[in-house]
């Protein structure tokens, strides 16, 4: 089976859905098989890996298998995706529209936070990593990504509310979620810190960030770049020369994620790209 990892923040905007997609995308170069689910019904995961609903011909999508409630629902939803580059076909979708939203009715059913891990029974069984791209909330669809999900990865800004949503995140899971959704040995497995500028706020926040998360402050942290938030909106691979300091991030963010953080570390000589700071 697969080892599920969930992206969460309660905070929007702070780059879940663009760790979710380049980690899939540094794994996959790395030759494992992963399979990103999209539980965010804006779909960006969805879009950023070159996945387009067509309405003339509509493809199925996460929030029927949730609905359908039975073990394995999720097999007729996953789908290639829309990258050319050697290492895409390594890559699988359980895309998401809006009709997901439609799935928050379904929240004080008995049981309905148990839907997606019934419909990824047995499905994930042929990926390595199942990475789930959750909302900017602590609901239903994130809590049927948490009951689902082996561990968490919380990402973050290093800007003040975004740091608070971090931390209230972090109690969520450790308390909460592994007891409200019976998942007791979900892991809090990192902490990113995307979109990192140079001032001194920033640097103030990110070291208030390593304070209270430590060791799960994963290295590197990623840079705010132009040409990341340009791949990511044009649903593009970081394949292009102007990518390389990103694209080198998140090659190391990958190290870290699959051999954690020391081995990570180990591998940055001073003044390569992606550094640590
Ligand atoms: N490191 C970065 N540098 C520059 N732009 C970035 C960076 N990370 C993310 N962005 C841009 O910021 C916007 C928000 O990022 P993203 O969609 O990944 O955040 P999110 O947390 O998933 O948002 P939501 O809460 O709406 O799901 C996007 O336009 C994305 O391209
Ligand atoms: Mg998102």
């Amino acid at each position: 089976m697969a080892r599920r990892v969930a992206f969460v923040n309660n905070k929007g905007g702070v780059g879940k859905s663009t760790t979710t997609v380049r980690l899939a995308e540094g794994l996959a170069k790395e030759g494992k098989r992963v399979l990103v689910v999209d539980m965010d019904p804006q779909g960006n995961a969805s879009s950023m890996l070159g996945w387009f609903y067509d309405s003339e011909r509509p493809q199925p999508t996460i929030s029927q298998a949730i609905k359908a409630d039975t073990e394995g629902a999720a097999r007729s939803v996953v789908q290639p995706i829309g990258w050319e580059a050697p290492y895409a076909e390594r890559i699988a979708l359980a895309p998401a529209i809006l009709t997901l939203e439609n799935r928050m009715a379904e929240a004080g059913v008995d049981g309905a936070w148990r839907r997606l891990d019934t419909a990824l029974e047995g499905v994930d069984d042929s990926f390595d990593y199942t990475l789930l791209d959750c909302p900017p909330s602590v609901f239903h669809l994130t809590q049927l990504a948490l009951a689902a999900a082996h561990d968490v990865v919380i990402v973050t800004e290093a800007d003040i509310y975004a740091v608070e949503a971090a931390e209230r995140m972090r109690d969520f899971v450790t308390v909460r979620a592994r007891r409200n959704l019976a998942n007791p040995t979900l892991e809090l497995r990192g902490v990113v810190i995307n979109a990192l500028t140079t001032t001194a706020v920033q640097a103030e926040q990110r070291d208030s960030i390593r304070r209270i998360f430590g060791d799960l402050v994963w290295d590197p942290t990623i840079k705010h770049r132009t040409t990341l938030a340009e791949a990511g909106t044009d649903a593009l691979p970081l394949t292009s020369p102007r990518a390389a300091e990103p694209r080198a991030s998140y090659e190391l963010l990958t190290a870290t994620f699959l051999v954690g953080r020391h081995a990570a570390q180990a591998m940055l000589a001073p003044g390569t790209p992606g550094a640590i700071v």
